[in-house]
């Protein structure tokens, strides 16, 4: 039975990942800033079996991040999806990820979150992966962070999904050598508490779509960015 890791799997994309992979068999590891209130992913994992384990993980505390590698020693994990990830300040708030009015406290949590923890959720965690069957890591960025198909003003989501799209592409060059193949997402504009209601895919969707090409994925394509619906995205 194989091992998927999630980050942020509490709610959304997270924890539709969680109840695709519960179902078709897998076992998880569903990290969540906060177990205690996470009253769907707890339901999820009381009626299958001891197959998910759900533990806390703030992405953006590195040492919690070694402790929970240290924990998690020597148990495969067979994909690494790093799904967590916050978009900043948007709607009545957009004027902090705006130009004139910038909040850089802000920008700064929105690139921790999205393109450094990502990172370190992958270094810490390697081992793991090294001793999965599969050896495969995967990234959700975005569309908005892509230079050819999108010039949203929101910057700091911008520049961090950028930013994580290029570190990932690079890090797949890397790690091509010891047969890891990385894979970069965009997951569509979903319907999320993030996407929001009017988001035109719906979270099954974008994720069975997701899912097919994690299956399929191959290391010779390591390092692509694609689309859940499996187009490429140009960045
Ligand atoms: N929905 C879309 O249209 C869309 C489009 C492009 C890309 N994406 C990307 O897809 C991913 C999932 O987004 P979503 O739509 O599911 O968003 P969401 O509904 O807002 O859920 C975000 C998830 O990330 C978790 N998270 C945020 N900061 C965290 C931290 N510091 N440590 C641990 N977990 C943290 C949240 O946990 P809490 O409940 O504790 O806050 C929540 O589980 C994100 O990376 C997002 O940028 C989404």
């Amino acid at each position: 039975m194989p091992t998927v890791l999630i980050t942020g799997a509490n709610r959304g994309l997270g924890l539709e990942f969680v109840q695709q992979y519960v179902a078709d068999g897998w076992s998880i590891i569903a990290f969540c800033r906060d177990p205690a209130k996470a009253t769907e992913l707890n339901a999820e994992a009381a009626k299958n079996d001891g197959r998910i384990t759900v533990d806390a993980l703030d992405v953006t505390d590195f040492a919690a991040i070694d402790t929970a590698a240290a924990k998690y020693a020597g148990r495969p994990v067979d994909v690494l999806i790093n799904n967590a990830g916050i978009i900043g300040p948007v709607r009545g708030d957009i004027a902090r990820q705006s130009f004139g009015t910038m909040d850089y406290d802000a920008w700064d949590r929105v690139l921790r979150t999205n393109t450094q923890a990502p990172f370190k959720v992958t270094e810490a965690f390697f081992d793991n992966v090294m001793q999965g069957e599969q050896k495969k890591v995967a990234v959700i960025s975005s569309t908005v962070g892509s230079n050819v198909e999108m010039q949203a003003p929101v910057f700091a989501y911008a520049a961090a999904k950028a930013g994580v799209t290029k570190t990932f592409t690079t890090l797949a060059a890397v790690l091509r050598d010891k047969g890891v193949t990385v894979m970069v997402f965009c997951p569509g504009h979903v319907k999320t508490d993030m996407g929001g209601e009017g988001a035109g895919v719906e979270r099954v969707d974008s994720i069975a779509g997701m899912r097919t090409l994690i299956a399929n994925w191959t290391l010779e394509e390591s390092g692509q960015f694609k689309r859940y619906n499996s187009e490429t995205v140009a960045f």
